[in-house]
């Protein structure tokens, strides 16, 4: 059945570039990426592997960890991953999970079989500390993600989380943000200051500093 957002994300034990990982036990209560790529020694996996790499000082100031996933072995990944760090310049920093088995493709539903019968299609799962589903994603083989753009929601994520703030269409850090609707108006008066509401619910406030 399809992960939803909300549902527990499902725990399992497998072979990684980085040897034996316990899921939960791994993320250890940290925010977490995890990403599969439809095939090891394709172009455009090949990018999106390296990006994801040049990106870690931006997860690690998140509190996110990455991990891969394709039906490849990590047999493959390990000579794939020479292969990225030529071409991208950038050593692959995170674990690839090795799923020919495909236990994680098929507790995740990362395979599509009208897309393509074996093949991982280009999921994201973004997961919180309390080890619940945030945000999914499903792209096509032939698109490569935005993983700005994945940065940019678990920035909204983490406002939610730690500030129930929310974020309005486009928003970037560094622009205004949106009151939660469950937050009345003494209590964002008490945690925010002022804040400007063109309508009673539309609320918009600076985001707070850390
Ligand atoms: C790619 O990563 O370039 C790719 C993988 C599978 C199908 C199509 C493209």
């Amino acid at each position: 059945m399809a992960i939803r957002l909300g549902d527990e994300a499902p725990n399992f034990t497998i072979d990684t570039t980085d040897g034996e990982i316990n899921f939960h036990d791994w993320k250890d209560g940290s925010w977490a990426v995890l990403f599969s790529h439809p095939k090891d020694y394709t172009p455009v996996c090949t990018t999106e592997l390296g990006y994801t790499a040049k990106l870690k000082g931006e997860f690690d100031a998140r509190n996110v960890k990455a991990i891969a996933v394709s039906v490849d072995s990590v047999e493959s990944h390990n000579g794939w991953v020479a292969d990225i760090e030529e071409t991208q310049g950038t050593a692959v920093n995170f674990p690839i999970i090795g799923d020919p088995d495909r236990t994680v493709a098929d507790l995740y539903d990362m395979i599509h079989p009208n897309a393509d019968n074996t093949l991982t299609v280009r999921s994201v799962f973004v997961i919180g500390p309390d080890n619940k589903v945030k945000l999914t994603l499903t792209y096509p083989a032939s698109t490569g993600r935005n993983f700005d753009e994945i940065l940019r929601v678990i920035d909204s994520l983490q406002l939610t989380a730690e500030k129930q703030l929310a974020t309005p269409v486009n928003w970037t850090p560094g622009d205004k943000v949106i009151v939660s609707p469950a937050v009345s108006d003494d209590e964002a008066n008490e945690r925010f200051g002022s804040f400007d509401a063109p309508k009673p619910y539309l609320r918009y406030v600076d985001a707070p500093a850390d």
